[in-house]
């Protein structure tokens, strides 16, 4: 029986993730959105390129949640994209109700899916549905990772004149300002990037990773980046689906690891047919450490605002 996928939001990310699953035929996707003929035109659209492509999957397009019933994997991508010169956690309270609202709804209908967050900002998204959702840490985690190490890959990749391929990066931390990408985990054929390129180099690189989506925000204006976004949601629904268990780097909810607790922040877990089945816990130096509390702490900010948006107080 094929495996079901909620993708909620038909905009550039949600579309372009729908695209993806049915281009792998991962399994039927339901998109959903507010919008009124939205999905169901994009949804249809994906499924008329069925035949070209060689794909049997069906996908759907729905305004409620009727139809999404017993999903495995729920994507919430739903909210809004930042404007040049916001961060990403300018939209931690307008994106909170998004995140909120639609995790309620599809919970309702997919008590025993799983929830993958890509709505930002990201690890504060993540504890608005788990959270919302009552489910099991394993059950709930969030895509920025594997796109910021992409990002890094990349920027590897055309510095050395090499392919992607060859590329390993580590991005730890929030999926915000303050991520911290390990150049001493990021390799190529192995070999740490320290040996390959000199710090400033490595410093340069470092910063065009951290700034990656902000970059794209300046380019597109309107809205942010969503081919990589989407590709990276995919990898994780493939190891999900296929349980290939593959280590990935994703927002996981830590108690104690790493020395966070209670926590959603970005870490290598190994991601398979029941979620995020371990938290893998790589040794960091002093200065690793600290970079990574402190992100950790930015994302706790997040997390305080919306606790205190819940509670009637003040958000400032
Ligand atoms: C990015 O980094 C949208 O957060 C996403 O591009």
């Amino acid at each position: 029986m094929r495996k079901k996928i909620t993708v909620i939001g038909a905009g550039n990310v949600g579309a372009t993730c729908a695209h993806r699953l049915a281009d792998k035929a991962l399994g039927d996707v339901v998109l959903v959105d507010v919008i009124e003929g939205v999905p169901q035109g994009k949804a249809l659209d994906l499924l008329q390129s069925g035949p070209v492509e060689g794909y049997d999957v069906q996908v759907t397009g729905a305004n409620d949640y009727e139809s999404t019933a017993n999903s495995d994997l729920i994507i919430v991508t739903a909210g809004f994209a930042r404007k040049p010169g916001m961060s990403r956690d300018d939209l931690v309270l307008k994106n909170f109700g998004v995140v909120k609202e639609t995790t309620e709804q599809a919970v309702k209908y997919s008590p025993n899916a799983m929830i993958m967050v890509v709505t930002n900002p990201l690890d504060a998204m993540c504890h608005v549905a788990y959270e919302v959702s009552g489910f099991p840490k394993q059950r709930v985690f969030g895509m920025a990772g594997i796109l910021d190490t992409a990002r890094f890959r990349t920027f590897i990749a055309q510095e050395l004149k090499v392919s992607v391929e060859s590329t390993f990066a580590c991005v730890l931390g929030g999926h915000g300002d303050t991520m911290v990408p390990v150049p001493r985990y990021s390799t190529v054929a192995g070999i740490p990037l320290t040996e390959l390129l000199d710090q400033a180099t490595i410093d340069r690189l470092v910063q065009r990773t951290r700034d990656g989506g902000a970059e794209i925000v300046r380019y597109l204006k309107t809205g942010s980046a969503y081919y990589a976004p989407s590709a990276a949601a995919v990898e994780m629904a493939d190891s999900i689906f296929n349980d290939r268990k593959k280590i990935l780097p994703c927002a996981a909810y830590l108690e104690g690891e790493y020395g966070i607790r209670n926590l959603f922040v970005g870490v290598p877990v190994k991601l398979g047919a029941k979620g995020v089945e371990q938290i893998m816990e790589i040794k960091l130096t002093e200065a690793e450490s600290a970079a990574l509390k402190k992100s950790a702490a930015s994302v706790q900010e997040l997390v305080d605002i919306i606790h205190r948006q819940q509670a009637g107080g003040t958000t400032a």
